[in-house]
């Protein structure tokens, strides 16, 4: 087996605007909304941090300044925690916040889709290959989705993107995968197709949101053209590159929730809420409660 380079550095494309969530997005990003009591995007930094990441990427927009400050110290914050001796939760922030120096802020100026917003990164990412986390999807059970693919990646090389099973009437919503010849803990991709026409998916697997590329894929979507959406897809720049490079897929086998969405969003804090010792005791009886005093 080659000897693989590292995975070091992570993007994450955070300058989405957050439109299925309205009203709630308008003024705070979609990324900072709360998940039980951390950010949406902690959740999906921590999955990176899992798999040995060391350089986080934020691709941000006009109007998510509040995340760059979320991931640097609270000066008033700390001093006033501080001086009221609140030791743990200093210790928390403490232990949450990036190693100065690991985490890049760079903009997205017009939203001009997912493979525009990766391009963006460029520079900060360099010549190595690269992982991409969307911040919308929180991942759950199990060896992280991310760490599961550097571990895949160590066999496979190439590109890596994590897929998992899709309702097939929900395919046209995705990008699927066809299946080819097994490796390591997953399968050659055959075939990517972004948004399907309905009844003409080569599978039910969905790529989830997580990515391992190599560097090449910058050269292409320099030029990418606009598809499905009239958006420059990251998809449509894979298929190039899937000419030249082996790309495999990882099925992951937790749960996904896309908290982009109020379904997924609102599953995910109850999903959390339970995994909890500190919460489940106060909340099971009255979720239970309330579902069977349903009409
Ligand atoms: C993006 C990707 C798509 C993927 C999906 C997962 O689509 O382009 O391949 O399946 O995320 O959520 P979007 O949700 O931006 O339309």
């Amino acid at each position: 087996m080659a000897q693989q380079q590292k995975i070091r550095k992570a993007v994450f494309p955070v300058a989405g605007l957050g439109t299925r969530f309205l009203p709630a997005t308008k003024a705070v990003p979609k990324e900072m909304l709360t998940v039980v009591d951390k950010p949406v995007i902690q959740y999906v930094v921590d999955e990176a941090a899992e798999a040995g990441i060391e350089h986080f990427v934020f691709v941000t927009g006009r109007g998510k300044g509040v995340i760059e400050d979320y991931f640097d110290i609270q000066y008033e914050l700390e001093q006033m925690l501080r001086e009221r001796n609140k030791n743990a939760e200093l210790t928390l922030l403490a232990g949450l916040l990036p190693v100065a120096g690991t985490a890049s802020f760079t903009r997205q100026q017009v939203p001009l889709g997912l493979g525009h917003a990766v391009w963006c990164a460029r520079d900060i990412v360099g010549n190595e290959p690269f992982a991409v986390l969307l911040p919308d999807m929180i991942m759950a059970g199990g060896k992280g989705c991310l760490k599961g693919m550097v571990d895949l990646y160590a066999e496979s090389g190439g590109n890596v993107i994590a897929v998992q099973e899709c309702d097939p009437d929900q395919a046209h919503k995705y990008g699927i995968v066809g299946i080819g010849a097994p490796v390591g803990e997953g399968f050659k991709i055959t075939q990517m197709v972004e948004k399907p026409a309905k009844g003409t998916a080569p599978s039910n697997l969905y790529i989830n949101g997580r990515y391992i590329l190599q560097p090449e894929i910058f050269k292409i979507l320099e030029t990418q053209e606009r598809g499905a959406g009239n958006e420059i897809q990251l998809t449509d720049g894979m298929l190039t590159l899937a000419k030249a490079q082996e790309f495999a897929a990882y099925p992951f086998k937790g749960d996904t929730f896309d908290c982009g969405a109020k379904d997924g969003f609102i599953l995910a804090n109850l999903a959390f809420a339970l995994q909890r010792a500190d919460i489940r005791p106060a909340i099971e009886g009255p979720m239970k409660a309330l579902l069977a005093s349903l009409k």
